[in-house]
């Protein structure tokens, strides 16, 4: 696992936002996993500057999103399609076909064969070739609450109350947080060819110490981290200062 610690969110995003145009320039019909939050937003600023100044062209570029709220619809506007499509892909020459964010308008019966279809465009897709990940105060990727199996596949979880509070500011007052979702597992995740996880700010110290230099444990999903061969985290000082 490579860390790389930077003064602050806006370089440690702009060297990864690098390696992504890399990626996409090495290979135009790249496949990339996406994350929402606030921790990719600089990165996706930059990637939008780089598509804008530099001709960074996502036209052949496929994308999947990690996770959805379980019972928003696409158009709602705390739904992580809206994110994505606020923060990024409406800024960008993406083709919407390529675009894949799981939905969270799934009849309950049919989620198990959903998430299924989902895996299986990755698959068609040729497989994700490098994932972005937040990392959550408790130590989550996608929505892996702790306790997550490392082999989870894409499934619907319930989110852990410290989540709830922590995504509470996504909502206004008159929308409750859902409770359920639907996420990438874990071992979903560690098939990206490459890994990039982004961790800002001290109330993810604890989280990222953990995660690159405590033991394995489901009981910190992002520390699955280290059974990756590429896998990056890119931190700021306040985030490293437990390391
Ligand atoms: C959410 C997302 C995660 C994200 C995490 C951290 O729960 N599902 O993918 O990494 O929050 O969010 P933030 O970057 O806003 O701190």
């Amino acid at each position: 696992m490579e860390v790389i610690i930077q003064p602050d969110a806006q370089a440690a995003s702009a060297l990864a936002a690098q390696r992504i145009a890399t990626v996409i320039r090495q290979k135009p019909s790249a496949t990339l996993g996406l994350a929402t939050g606030s921790s990719p937003l600089a990165l996706y600023a930059e990637l939008i500057r780089m598509h804008r100044e530099e001709d960074l062209d996502f036209q052949h570029v496929t994308t999947f999103n990690l996770d959805e709220y379980l019972g928003l619809s696409p158009s709602h506007p705390s739904s992580y399609n809206a994110f994505m499509w606020e923060n990024l892909f409406r800024h960008i020459n993406v083709n919407p076909a390529r675009v894949f964010v799981p939905s969270g308008k799934v009849d309950y019966c049919d989620l198990g064969k959903y998430c299924a279809r989902y895996e299986e465009e990755i698959r068609k897709a040729g497989g994700i070739d490098l994932q972005v990940l937040g990392i959550g105060g408790n130590g989550h990727i996608g929505f892996n609450e702790p306790g997550s199996s490392l082999a989870s596949r894409t499934r619907i979880k319930t989110l852990a109350p410290q989540t709830v509070e922590d995504n509470r500011r996504y909502f206004d007052a008159h929308h409750a947080v859902p409770l359920h979702v639907i996420t990438m597992g874990i071992g979903t995740i560690l098939e990206a060819g490459e890994l990039c996880l982004l961790g800002f700010g001290e109330k993810k110290a604890q989280a990222a110490a953990a995660a690159v230099e405590g033991p394995l444990s489901a009981f910190v999903p992002a520390s699955a981290l280290q059974l990756h061969r590429k896998a990056s985290v890119y931190l700021d000082e306040p985030a490293a200062a437990h390391l």
